[in-house]
């Protein structure tokens, strides 16, 4: 996701234009959402206990050497990393270490593969073992909210419609839409226009139009929706220390609805749901 600072220094962002992409830009965001979903179908069994999630970081990176892709993170502004590993209260871009990822744990991770030039990215909710029931069902949530937000995302809708639909389904349940980062356009960018709130009101913002291709990424809280950064730089962690889920996906706006370039080829896209199943 993007920040608003990002946001203000991008030069397509100041001339406010949005890309509309044809037959090419979907065909090339096939493959890299492909490619970027099977890998974090891969990355699942690797979430468990024990396992520091510097050892997921370096399963993308050879995944990603093995197929000709390219982790989009690796030197993103200083970033170093394939992947994000954001834990607990962790809202959004935790950096992999070696510490081993505990029993009732749960993790966002964010991967983002170039393939042929075009960017597919998407994020999940991964259960390390037992995870307590508040956690549960902040996942379910945060799940619901952005299949809220896809159903508002065709022609005829705006992206306030979006926003509005994902923060009704969390604010239902009491919890908060973190207001810090949004979803954006991409493409042959890692980060375009138009930039996706995952709050606001409906009918405002900018309509959709087919050949728009950007990314919904909801971070929802367990309690208030503020975040800080940590002096690493990077890590955003929610003020109150509550829990943070999170979950995105890649797609583009069609004639009639939109186009998901990210789905899981083996039905894992919500793994806590997939255990159950
Ligand atoms: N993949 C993230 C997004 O959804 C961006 C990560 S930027 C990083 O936009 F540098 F922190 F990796
Ligand atoms: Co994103
Ligand atoms: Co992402």
């Amino acid at each position: 996701m993007i920040t608003y600072v990002d946001a203000s220094t991008k030069a397509r962002r100041a001339s406010g234009v949005i890309p509309l992409h044809g037959e090419e830009g979907f065909e090339g965001m096939r493959k890299a959402g492909a490619l970027t979903a099977k890998a974090l179908d891969i990355i699942t069994e690797y979430v468990e206990a024990g396992v520091p999630t510097a050892t997921i970081d370096r399963v993308a990176y050879e995944f990603a050497r093995d197929n000709g892709a390219v982790p989009a993170t690796i030197f993103y502004r200083g970033y170093r990393h394939s992947l994000c590993t954001s834990l607990n209260h962790v809202v959004c871009h935790g950096i992999p270490d070696e510490r081993p990822l505990r029993d009732g744990d749960i993790v966002n991770i964010d991967l983002t593969l170039v393939v042929d030039g075009w960017h597919g990215d998407s994020s999940r909710m991964y259960p390390v073992g037992e995870i307590s029931r508040k956690a549960e069902r902040l996942i379910e949530i945060t799940y619901a909210s952005l299949e809220a937000g896809l159903e508002m995302a065709k022609p005829g809708k705006t992206t306030g419609d979006i926003g509005a639909a994902i923060q009704a389904v969390a604010e239902a349940e009491r919890m908060s839409v973190v207001r810090d980062f949004v979803g954006h356009g991409l493409g042959r960018l890692f980060h375009d226009e138009p930039n996706i709130m995952h709050f606001g009101t409906p009918g405002t913002g900018v309509p959709l139009k087919p050949g728009m291709i950007f990314t919904i990424e909801p971070m929802i809280n367990l309690g208030r929706p503020h975040v800080k950064i940590l002096s690493d730089g990077w890590t955003a962690v929610t003020r109150d220390r509550t829990l943070s889920a999170q979950c995105e996906h890649s797609i583009g706006i069609t004639e009639t609805g939109h186009e998901i370039f990210t789905l899981s080829p083996g039905g894992l896209f919500n793994p806590l749901a997939a255990r159950s199943a």
